[in-house]
C-alpha cells in the first residue's frame, strides 16, 4: 500500500510518498516548499500568490518524491490530496493535480481534511496512542481542542473565537520587529530568557478564565499595550529577551488552561497536541506535565503544515475503503466531526 499525498491548504506547497510497514507507516520521501519568502513583505499571506507558487512547485515537488522514493504513478495505490478547510484557490490546485494523475493512471482518488490530517499527526510516530484522547490543534489559522474516540471520530470541545495563539505569536512578534511569521523566532529569545529576573518588570492579564473556549483578542491588545509602554525599554536586549519570555508564558498558560479544564470536565488521560505552534518547547514542556507525561507530538517537521500527515489520513481512510469520485469540488470550510 503507497500513498502519494499533496498539501496544498495554505502557504506550504508539500508532497510525500508513504508506504504501510507492519502496524505502522514509513516515509519514503517527503519535500515541502514554505512561501514565507514570498508573503513576507506584506506581513501575511496573499491568497493569489500563495495559488500561483502552489502551480509552480507542485510538479517539482511530485517528481521528487516519486523520484526519491524509487515509484512511478502506477505503483501508487492512492493518490491524497488535501480537499479542505483552507483557501479555496490553493486547495483547487492541489486537488486538481491529483485529479489529473489519478485519472491518468487509473490510480483512486481520496480528498482529506487537513484538521483531520493535523489531528492524527502525532500518531505517525505513536501509532498506539490510546483512544479517546484530547488533542490540541494550535495553528496560526487554528486553536481547538477535539476528543479523538478513533480514526474519524472527532469532537469539537473547544475552539477560539477570535484570533488563533500562532497569531498572538506572530502578533508579538512582529510587534517586538521580529519578521513575519515571528512565532518561532519570539519562542526561540523567549526559551533564552525563562530565567531572567527581568521578566517581574512586565505582566500580562491571566486571560480566558470564565470564557468558552478561546479568546487571544484580548491578550494580543494587552500584548500591543505593554509593547508600547515600554518601548524605551526594549533597545536593551536582556529587557526584550525577558519580555518576550513573559508573552511565551502569557501565550503557553492560556493554552495548558484550557487543556486542563477539558481534562477535568472529560476525565481524559492521554493529550497530543498538534499545528505549527505544537512545535513549541514550553508548550510541550506544560502538556507533558500536565497529562503526566502521557503526551504525544508530531516531530518538528510534522508540527506545521506537511503532506506525510495527508498520506497518513489518506492511507487510514483507503485501508477503510473510502475513494473520493473525480467529481469531488473542495471545501473552504470543512468542520472535521461527523466524518466516521
Ligand atoms: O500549522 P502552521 O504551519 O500553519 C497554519 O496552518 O497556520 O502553523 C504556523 C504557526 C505560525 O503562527 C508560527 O508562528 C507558529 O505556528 N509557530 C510557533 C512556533 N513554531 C511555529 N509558535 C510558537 N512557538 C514555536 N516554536
Ligand atoms: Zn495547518
Amino acid at each position: 500500500m503507497r500513498c502519494l499525498a499533496i498539501e496544498t491548504s495554505c502557504d506550504e506547497s508539500a508532497a510525500c510518498v508513504l508506504e504501510r510497514s507492519g502496524d505502522g507507516f514509513t516515509i519514503l520521501a517527503e519535500e515541502i516548499s514554505s512561501q514565507t519568502a514570498v508573503h513576507e513583505a506584506y506581513g501575511g499571506v496573499v491568497p493569489e500568490l500563495a495559488s500561483r507558487e502552489h502551480l509552480r512547485n507542485l510538479p517539482i515537488l511530485v517528481d521528487a518524491v516519486l523520484h526519491r522514493s524509487g515509484s512511478s504513478v502506477r505503483d501508487l495505490t492512492v493518490i491524497a490530496a488535501t480537499r479542505g478547510p483552507g483557501l479555496k484557490g490553493c486547495l483547487m490546485i492541489g486537488l486538481n493535480f491529483a485529479k489529473g494523475l489519478a485519472l491518468a493512471h487509473g490510480v483512486p482518488l481520496l480528498g482529506v481534511n487537513h484538521i483531520e490530517g493535523h489531528l492524527l499527526a502525532p500518531l505517525l510516530d505513536v501509532p498506539d496512542a490510546p483512544f479517546p484522547h484530547l488533542s490540541l490543534v494550535v495553528s496560526g489559522g487554528h486553536t481547538e481542542i477535539h476528543e479523538v474516540s478513533g480514526i474519524g471520530r472527532y469532537r469539537l470541545v473547544a475552539r477560539t473565537t477570535d484570533d488563533a495563539a500562532g497569531e498572538a505569536f506572530d502578533k508579538a512578534a512582529h510587534l517586538l520587529g521580529l519578521s513575519y511569521p515571528g512565532g518561532a523566532k519570539l519562542a526561540a529569545i523567549a526559551d533564552k530568557f525563562r530565567d531572567s529576573p527581568d521578566k517581574k518588570r512586565f505582566s500580562l492579564p491571566k486571560v480566558m478564565r470564565e470564557a468558552e473556549g478561546f479568546s487571544f483578542s484580548g491578550l494580543k491588545t494587552a500584548i500591543a499595550l505593554l509593547v508600547q509602554r515600554n518601548s524605551a525599554l526594549l533597545q536593551d536586549e536582556q529587557l526584550k529577551g525577558a519580555l518576550c519570555a513573559v508573552i511565551q508564558e502569557s501565550i503557553v498558560d492560556a493554552l495548558v488552561f484550557k487543556l486542563r479544564e477539558a481534562q477535568l470536565r472529560l476525565g481524559a488521560e492521554f493529550i497530543t497536541v498538534t499545528g505549527g505552534v505544537s512545535a513549541n518547547a514550553l508548550l510541550r514542556e506544560r502538556v507533558l506535565e500536565l497529562a503526566h507525561g502521557k503526551a504525544a507530538f508530531p516531530l518538528p517537521h510534522h508540527c506545521m503544515d506537511n503532506a506525510a500527515m495527508i498520506a497518513h489520513v489518506g492511507a487510514l481512510r483507503f485501508e477503510r475503503g473510502e475513494r473520493s469520485p473525480l467529481s469531488e469540488e473542495v471545501r473552504a470550510r470543512w468542520p472535521v466531526e461527523g466524518m466516521d
